[in-house]
């Protein structure tokens, strides 16, 4: 496995109380391997997708876990270590492509920096440079503009072109195309398909589980900051087994042709006081259905189990105590 992450909980204090972020996330992400995460706003998949990083905002703070990338605890690592593998063996694209470039510097110029940073000389980084916007599509012209002279494809472009410039062994990207329309969208991750063509594992991150489905290997699916189903894309597709995942796939109505998830009644719970047993019992058609799963679901926590190979569930229905 390139990535293992285990039992990783990160909280946020805020003054409004202690939001549980992301809680026992566990899951592997192996070598040329594509894992998308899918699930609502704030079921925390930025949340872990950044703690993976050790990237967490002031008020956050990892109050558990490991996350092993090539046999090392990338919790563990010092500034300076950590520095090392992020931009190089690590990459990052988010949303916003803004956040992650300096508006008051060409991109050619930050473009040249995370290659020198990283011991190329400047004037093979100025060479490589253009041959990795050539990769990307754009006119080696592009290299003296200011970020805010690009378009939002543009700027996620260069941030590709960026990840692109030591053939990073994993790629981690937040919805890097949830800001731009089909078109763009879909040449956007053709590059990202080109990067894994080339060996690079992706973590990737959407609302629209279609786009998953059609591009990854493995799907994973969050709720309420818990991950609640891990598999293949023919499993979780064709046998989804959490009823959250049911209802998920059952609100795209063609699966292979809509992008909106049309919503789920009911809402997400908030995140400071979560429900007590299963985070979904509120919600779940088959919890109200079934007498018997009455002072099970609404008390105990369902632990994550492997349903079969490969195919990973956190539901009382599956494993022993509701069966
Ligand atoms: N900086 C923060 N301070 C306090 N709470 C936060 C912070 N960032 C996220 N949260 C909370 O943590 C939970 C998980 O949020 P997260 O952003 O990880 O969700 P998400 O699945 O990425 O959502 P989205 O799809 O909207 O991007 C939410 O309840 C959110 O409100
Ligand atoms: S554990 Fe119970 S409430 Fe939770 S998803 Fe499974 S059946 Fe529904
Ligand atoms: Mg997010």
């Amino acid at each position: 496995m390139l990535l293992e992450v285990k039992n990783l909980s990160i909280y946020y204090y805020t003054l409004a109380g202690v939001v549980k972020g992301a809680e026992k996330v566990t899951f592997s992400i192996g070598r040329g391997e594509w894992v998308t995460f899918v699930g609502e706003s704030g079921s925390g998949k930025s949340t872990v997708a950044h703690a993976v990083m050790n990237l967490v905002p002031s008020s956050g703070k990892i109050v558990s876990g490991e996350v092993i990338f090539e046999g090392k605890d990338l919790l563990k690592l010092s500034k300076d270590e950590l520095r090392q593998i992020r931009g190089k063996d690590i990459s990052m694209i988010f949303q916003d492509p803004m956040t992650s470039l300096d508006p008051l510097r060409k991109v050619g110029d930050q473009m040249v920096e995370v290659m020198t940073v990283h011991g190329i000389e400047e004037d093979e980084a100025k060479e490589r440079a253009k041959e990795l916007l050539e990769k990307v599509n754009l006119p080696p012209d592009r290299l003296d503009y200011y970020p805010h002279q690009l378009s939002g494809g543009q700027r996620q472009r260069i941030s590709i072109a960026m990840a692109m410039a030591f053939n990073p062994k994993l790629l981690i990207a937040d919805e890097p195309t949830t800001a731009l329309d089909v078109i763009v969208q879909d040449s956007i991750m053709d590059l990202i398909d080109a990067l894994k063509a080339e060996g690079t594992s992706i973590y990737f991150v959407t609302h629209d589980i279609s786009l998953a489905a059609e591009r990854s290997d493995k799907i994973a699916v969050m709720y309420a900051g818990k991950l609640v189903e891990f598999g293949t894309v023919e499993q979780i597709v064709e046998n989804p087994l959490h009823p959250y995942t049911k209802a998920l796939i059952e609100a795209v109505p063609d699966l292979w042709k809509e992008s909106e998830v049309r919503a789920i009644p009911g809402y997400p719970p908030d995140l400071r006081n979560p429900p007590p047993g299963c985070r979904f019992h509120p919600r779940c058609p088959v919890f109200r259905e079934r007498s018997a799963l009455k002072g099970l679901c609404d008390s105990r926590e369902p632990e994550m189990i492997e349903y079969e190979k490969g195919h990973f569930v956190a539901c009382h229905l599956y494993g022993g105590a509701g069966e």
